[in-house]
């Protein structure tokens, strides 16, 4: 009973000081240098959110503020001589105060972390690609940091320029400002982006999340083999003209033969099977009786009529 009495009396509490600064969860990250990102999840703010940092240790403490604007959800503290108050020990408080009707009222919304505990490194810096024999060197810097130093880890995220494939990730587990990529692992005539991403290396104790991309850096890999890319001309060029080859050998092998049988013309030797057998070819004796039916014939007989008129 006492707990929904106490669940409802703050939000209504809530609801009159202003819905969005209860439900705003503030978490501040740093480069662990000069700065604190704070942001402000849940709703969306409908009026501007005045975020205040202190942190401390045992020289002393640092506060300031920034505002939170409904176009951007979050907001860059840089308190003054930061630096100085750097260490392991370093405990840091953030509140939201509203600047809305109700002037500067303070809710009880606050959190308490460990500078340490949320590190978010600057993103690397001048990425760049040089090409070896068989390999490309991806290169990168990160600002100078003297409590970092060589504490960084590192992600290389290599795309191809239109996105058309899934990103491929090379993890740098040390502090290592380069990543080589084999050329065997790339396509050969392929535009490629690369950019790098830090992260403070867990088994420095420290803890965060990864640092925003870098900017990215193009190249195209070179064409292949020759062999490769001359390929489909010659195929196209030669296979044509094998065709071509093949099919007139052919036919100068099937052409004499088709000729041989369109000019073949049959020997009368076995349509006249009589001529030949009986008189020897004569052809004069064995065409004599017709021949001479041939004179008694009617025409020959008027030829003979008209002779002697
Ligand atoms: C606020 O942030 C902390 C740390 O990220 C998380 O554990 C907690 O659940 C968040 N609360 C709300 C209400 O979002
Ligand atoms: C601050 O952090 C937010 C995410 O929490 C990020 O989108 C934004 O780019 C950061 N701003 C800077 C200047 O690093
Ligand atoms: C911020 O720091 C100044 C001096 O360091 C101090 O006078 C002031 O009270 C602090 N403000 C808050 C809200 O802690
Ligand atoms: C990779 O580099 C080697 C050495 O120059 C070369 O012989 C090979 O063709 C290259 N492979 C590709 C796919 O570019
Ligand atoms: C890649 O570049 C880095 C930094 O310039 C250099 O130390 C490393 O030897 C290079 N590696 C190769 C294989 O070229």
């Amino acid at each position: 009973m006492a707990l929904k009495q106490l669940l409802i009396t703050s939000l209504v509490l809530c609801y009159l000081i202003q819905y969005v600064a209860c439900f705003c969860n503030v978490t501040c990250t740093t480069d662990y240098m000069t700065s604190l990102n704070c942001s402000c999840s849940g709703t969306v703010p409908s009026s501007p959110i005045l975020l205040e940092a202190e942190c401390r240790d045992f020289d002393g403490q640092v506060n300031d503020s920034c505002e939170i604007t409904p176009s951007q959800s979050w907001c860059i503290i840089q308190p003054e001589d930061f630096y100085m108050y750097i260490s392991s020990d370093t405990t840091c408080t953030a509140r939201v105060k509203h600047t809305g009707k109700e002037d500067k009222m303070k809710t009880d919304d606050s959190t308490d972390w460990k500078l340490y505990q949320l590190v978010k490194p600057q993103h690397p810096v001048n990425v760049q690609v040089t090409e070896n024999i068989d390999s490309y060197n991806i290169t990168w810097q990160m600002d100078e940091n003297t409590y970092l130093d060589k504490l960084f880890m590192y992600r290389v995220r290599i795309r191809t320029k239109h996105y058309l494939k899934d990103p491929v990730y090379y993890p740098v587990r040390e502090d290592r400002r380069y990543q080589v990529l084999n050329n065997l692992t790339l396509q050969p005539g392929t535009d490629y982006v690369a950019n790098v991403q830090a992260s403070v290396n867990p088994v420095s104790n420290y803890q965060g999340p990864w640092s925003e991309w870098s900017s990215t850096v193009e190249w195209r890999t070179t064409e292949g083999d020759d062999k490769f890319w001359w390929q489909w001309p010659v195929l196209l060029t030669i296979v044509p003209c094998l065709i071509l080859c093949c099919l007139c050998y052919l036919f100068k092998i099937l052409w004499p033969k088709r000729l041989h049988l369109m000019n073949y013309s049959p020997s009368p030797e076995d349509f006249f099977k009589p001529l030949y057998h009986t008189y020897g070819g004569d052809f004069k004796k064995w065409v004599g009786p017709v021949f001479i039916f041939s004179e008694l014939d009617p025409l020959g007989e008027k030829n003979t009529y008209t002779d002697d008129d």
